[in-house]
């Protein structure tokens, strides 16, 4: 039988097909940021802004810019890291509702995303696994099996260049977020903001002298559990390998 899932998924999540949403029935609106486990060793990083570059050209980086699968070994300074997470998920403002304003934009400015990392060579970071606290612009070293970077090479089919990046960025949604407002229409926004915010990293990465490579061949089961994710509420959505260029 012909699999029409694709087709079905555009006409359910039509306007005229759409339940009425959690919002609208007053339901409160989700929490902007996961929890933390009691294990996340929180860590500090530099501001965003603190790398002194020379003046940039953005048409230049867009022509510039393409993928790169090949990385040098030098690591990435944590100012470097600071200014990556700053660019793809940092947080310009917040309102009294909760809301926040970033530096990629997001439909309803739900911001449904986590960035999650494996960091592999950042100065001064042991190698494992982070997340990126964007709200205090801050980092949480998570506890992962010391294989976490095979773990997460084999969960990519094995892409070479997840074990060699210095830095693999995991974008996780947190689908409730988004669905509260726009029902299972959201699911669209949230493949759709995931766009933007790796394009932010390609052209801030150019911006540094590091390439990158966006990423979604990738087992959802594999990556999910590899996270501690349930794949259903949250799941990887995205992922980019980064580094120095040779
Ligand atoms: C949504 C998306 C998914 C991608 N997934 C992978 C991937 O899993 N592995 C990979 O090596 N490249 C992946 N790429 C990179 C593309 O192959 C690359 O962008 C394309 O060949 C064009 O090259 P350019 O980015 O240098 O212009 C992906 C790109 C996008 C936009």
């Amino acid at each position: 039988m012909e699999n029409n899932i694709g087709k079905e998924f555009m006409r359910m999540t039509r306007y005229a097909n759409l339940e009425q949403s959690a919002q609208s029935q007053g339901i409160p609106m989700p929490p902007i940021e996961l929890p933390l486990t009691e294990a996340a060793r929180v860590l500090s990083l530099p501001d965003g802004k603190s790398l002194s570059l020379p003046a940039l050209d953005l048409a230049a980086l867009i022509e510039k810019r393409e993928t790169l699968r090949k990385y040098s070994q030098q690591a990435l300074s944590q100012a470097e890291l600071a200014y990556l997470l700053w660019g793809t998920q940092g947080v310009k403002s917040i309102n009294e509702k909760n809301i926040t304003r970033r530096m990629v934009p997001s439909a309803g400015a739900r911001h449904a995303f986590e960035t999650f990392l494996l960091i592999n060579r950042v100065d001064g970071l042991e190698a494992g696994l982070y997340r990126y606290l964007a709200l205090k612009h801050q980092l949480a070293h998570l506890p992962a099996p010391a294989d976490f970077n095979a773990q997460l090479t084999q969960a990519c089919l094995n892409q070479p260049h997840v074990a060699n990046s210095a830095v693999t960025f995991i974008w996780v949604a947190d689908a409730q977020r988004m669905v509260w407002r726009y029902c299972q229409r959201g699911y669209r926004y949230m493949f759709l903001d995931a766009g933007h915010v790796c394009q932010n990293l390609y052209l801030l990465a150019e911006s540094i002298g590091c390439g990158v490579c966006a990423l979604a061949a990738y087992d959802d089961d594999l990556v999910n559990a590899a996270l501690n994710l349930d794949g259903e509420n949250q799941f990887a959505i995205y992922l980019a390998t980064l580094g120095k260029r040779d």
